[in-house]
């Protein structure tokens, strides 16, 4: 299956199911002893999702040496770069509210769970945008296990290639008030036009002191989808099946840290190996990246 104008999706298809697969990296990440991240709804969440594959890897029970080149090291690797990911984006979250942000807006927050599990300063509204499904399915599942939000919540159901900025409006956003924007795991699901377009409108709606969190994935530009076809066929021999070559959009693309840079926003990327060596953990091996390449995390902050 290949993207569409207006495609649509919940937690077990297409696009959705990267969003339960990140969840389960992070499940794994938070039940690691070194305790980089503890997010202990990812695992509820990725169960209620149901899809076998992903539960059978949350219970240890997968047999990890069937993936090609697969070792014990580049497994740690995998659940590894989600706990340097997730890590990096609530530490920025923290520096952006810790600096007196108190409006935060989650774009596409699939099954991010920080508007639970982040202890946000008193005041902090919490927004997240993404597909209506996939909001519907996670507000029910948290509501379902007893868990209440942290900060004030409020959900945007929409697609972001509609008019986002006017729903986001109408559920209370403030723009006059800084925000702190996270834009995480998004950008290689867009086309470089929405990609450059979803920047503009987050930098119109950008008060002085705003930051954002974003990450830069250079593998898009020129992405190997027979690579990516080849890692995922011994997921697809056991009815797991996500070819993410016909998810992402590859090709030329502006680096994120240098168009908001140009947007006027201050920008520092930080490459994966380095937050691994910041965070103590063994860096990857090159051949452990994937398609992707080496992900570059980026914290933006708007100048007061
Ligand atoms: C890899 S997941 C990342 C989810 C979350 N940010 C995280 O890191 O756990 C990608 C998310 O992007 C959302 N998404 C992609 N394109 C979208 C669009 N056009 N409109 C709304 N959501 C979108 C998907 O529904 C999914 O939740």
């Amino acid at each position: 299956m290949t993207r569409s104008e207006g495609d649509t999706w919940d937690l077990a298809s297409s696009v959705g199911i990267t969003a339960t697969m990140v969840a389960a990296g992070r499940a794994m990440a938070s039940a690691d002893p070194r305790g980089l991240i503890h997010d202990p709804f990812a695992a509820p969440l990725v169960r209620a999702v149901g899809i076998d594959f992903l539960t059978q890897a949350l219970d240890g029970e997968l047999d990890l040496s069937v993936f090609p080149g697969s070792d014990p090291e580049r497994a740690q690797a995998m659940i590894d770069v989600m706990a340097v990911r997730t890590r990096f984006f609530d530490d920025h979250l923290l520096a952006s509210t810790a600096a007196g942000v108190r409006q935060v807006v989650i774009l596409a927050s699939g099954l991010d769970a920080r508007a639970y599990r982040i202890d946000w300063p008193e005041g902090t509204v919490v927004y997240e945008i993404d597909q209506p499904e996939v909001i519907a399915f996670k507000t029910q599942t948290l509501a379902d296990l007893g868990a209440d939000p942290t900060a004030t919540r409020r959900t945007v159901a929409i697609d972001l290639r509609e008019d986002w900025p006017a729903a986001l409006q109408a559920a209370g956003f403030d723009a006059s008030q800084p925000t702190a924007w996270l834009v995480e795991g998004l950008l290689i699901y867009l086309p470089p036009d929405a990609q450059d377009l979803l920047f503009d409108l987050i930098t119109d709606q950008s008060a002085p002191g705003s930051t954002v969190g974003t990450e830069f994935a250079p593998g898009i530009l020129d992405f190997d989808a027979n690579q990516a076809r080849e890692m995922s066929e011994p997921l697809r021999e056991r009815g797991f099946d996500v070819d993410m070559s016909s998810l992402v959009y590859a090709g030329q693309r502006h680096h994120a840290l240098e168009y908001l840079r140009g947007k006027g926003w201050q920008v520092t990327g930080s490459p994966s190996d380095e937050l691994f060596e910041t965070f103590r953990l063994a860096v990857p091996v090159a051949e452990a990246r994937g398609p992707l390449g080496e992900i570059v995390y980026i914290s933006a902050t708007l100048a007061g």
